[in-house]
């Protein structure tokens, strides 16, 4: 570890600690003030460092906050995006320390040590290493890029109003690279760099039956039961291989080469500790696909939530009104998110039996995204990761979503690089999130070189 970061080090983790108690949950309005505050948490640690222009815009959402240092106008400029909100944290009661009160603990995967907080990972552990390794490169003098801070407060319920402001905002954001550390790596010893993300399409469905909740043993056996229609409904959505069963679903979807297939398996997971890491004890999905393909190549359709009727104590014997599910669709290149909204609408509404009303709304989508691996940015990363971790990192796609990032793309027409340092096990969205301090210091270490080593290739190229 570099001798500045090692004299940082403690402070920085200190620093991030504070950051991670606030609670800045995006979805749920109790926590405006929160997020307002983390906002201007983040806008105090720009100045801190010694950005210019910081600023919070307000948007019809939670507000972005943005900064730079520009050091040349020959120079490159490093685009930064990261996310400030968090998931919220229940279940409660599953958390092992209370997901604002940030402690580190050692865990199997973790020797060294993890923080344990929500956000830790998932984004403001990673998107904080930026203006860390930044604050050191500022710190000795090393800075060569021109770098801006994008950081937002809406991620994690869809960025609604972060393509407006980008749009609203091109040539102040006008860059070479827009870089992201929102992913994940393998391990310390296997680390990779994501090269593609998968998009989304979130839909949520409500059948009404009758139009009162009815008594089961007077109406039982005579009328459609929306809860009973709705899984008949739901199952029929994949057929017996796995396969989404929704006309069309599969139409724009690029198939990977059976050579880029077996290269990226062979860095593939370990089925055992895959299985271990979640508790079960054997895998399921899409016939003919390995584990790995299925969560990186292949689009996936899932029930995220479902309910109605009674499930309150005891029994209760009632036919519901009404039934209601919440969907995601997993998408890849080249699917477009809108089309399998429209498509996945059509065909639900199609299947309804009579009897049954169906309403569909759609919640919030993206496209899927590939980075490209022959660019100058990535072969900075590549450089900087290897002289980190001391072995090459691979090439890997993930199956998450940042629904911006082909935005990003599209509005600023700049290309994006996803320098990640999470663990797949570091239960983002989950209790007890956690985030490595050698995977924060690490990142860190590795972000300040990618500085080094992209204004290098782009002063000799
Ligand atoms: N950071 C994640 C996405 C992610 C995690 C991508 C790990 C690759 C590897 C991001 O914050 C996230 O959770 N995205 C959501 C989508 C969003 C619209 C709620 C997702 O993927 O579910
Ligand atoms: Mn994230
Ligand atoms: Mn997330």
């Amino acid at each position: 570890m570099n001798k500045s970061l090692q004299n940082h080090k403690e402070i920085f983790i200190e620093q991030l600690q504070e950051l991670l108690k606030i609670p800045s949950i995006s979805a749920d309005p109790l926590y405006k003030e929160d997020i307002k505050k983390t906002a201007k948490w983040i806008e105090n640690a720009l100045n801190e460092i010694g950005c210019s222009s910081v600023q919070i815009f307000k948007t019809r959402g939670h507000p972005v906050v943005y900064g730079e240092v520009l050091v040349s106008e020959n120079a490159p400029t490093v685009l930064v995006y990261g996310h400030y909100d968090v998931q919220p944290p229940d279940p409660l009661e599953l958390w092992e320390s209370p997901p604002f009160e940030p402690v580190i603990k050692k865990s199997d995967l973790h020797p060294n040590g993890a923080i344990f907080a929500r956000g830790s990972c998932d984004d403001k552990g990673q998107m904080f290493m930026h203006i860390k390794a930044v604050e050191l490169l500022l710190k000795s003098n090393a800075l060569k890029n021109n770098v801006k801070f994008v950081i937002e407060g809406e991620e994690e319920v869809g960025s609604g109003h972060l393509e407006k402001f980008i749009t609203d905002h091109k040539s102040l954001l006008q860059s070479d690279i827009i870089l992201i550390s929102d992913t994940g790596i393998n391990s310390i010893e296997n680390p990779a760099i994501t090269t593609g993300l998968r998009g989304l399409s979130y839909m949520e469905v409500s059948l009404t039956g009758p139009k009162r909740d009815l008594h089961s043993g007077l109406y039982g056996g005579t009328v459609a039961n929306p809860i009973n229609v709705l899984c008949d409904m739901i199952s029929s959505l994949h057929d017996k291989n796995k396969r989404v069963n929704i006309p069309g679903f599969y139409d724009q979807v690029v198939e990977i080469s059976d050579s880029d297939r077996k290269k990226m398996n062979q860095n593939g997971l370990d089925e055992k500790s895959f299985k271990a890491s979640i508790g079960i004890d054997a895998v399921m999905g899409e016939k003919g696909f390995t584990t790995m393909d299925r969560r990186s190549i292949r689009p996936t359709l899932d029930v995220n939530g479902i309910w109605g009727g009674y499930s309150g104590k005891g029994a209760k014997t009632v036919i519901p009104s009404q039934a209601h599910a919440k969907i995601s669709m997993r998408l890849v290149p080249n699917q477009e998110w809108e089309k399998i909204s429209e498509l996945f609408e059509q065909h639900f509404k199609s299947i309804a039996p009579e009897g049954i009303k169906v309403e569909v709304t759609t919640h919030h989508g993206g496209n899927a995204y590939l980075t490209p691996i022959d660019s100058l940015a990535y072969k900075a990363a590549e450089k900087a990761y290897s002289d980190v971790f001391g072995v090459v990192p691979h090439a890997k796609r993930d199956g998450g979503s940042i629904p911006i990032v082909p935005m990003f793309e599209k509005v600023l027409g700049a290309k994006i690089l996803l320098m990640g340092f999470g663990f797949d096990t570091d239960a983002i969205h989950s209790p007890n999130e956690h985030y490595g301090i050698d995977n924060f210091l690490k990142g860190i270490e590795t972000i300040t070189l990618f500085h080094i080593y992209f204004s290098d290739l782009y002063k000799n190229q």
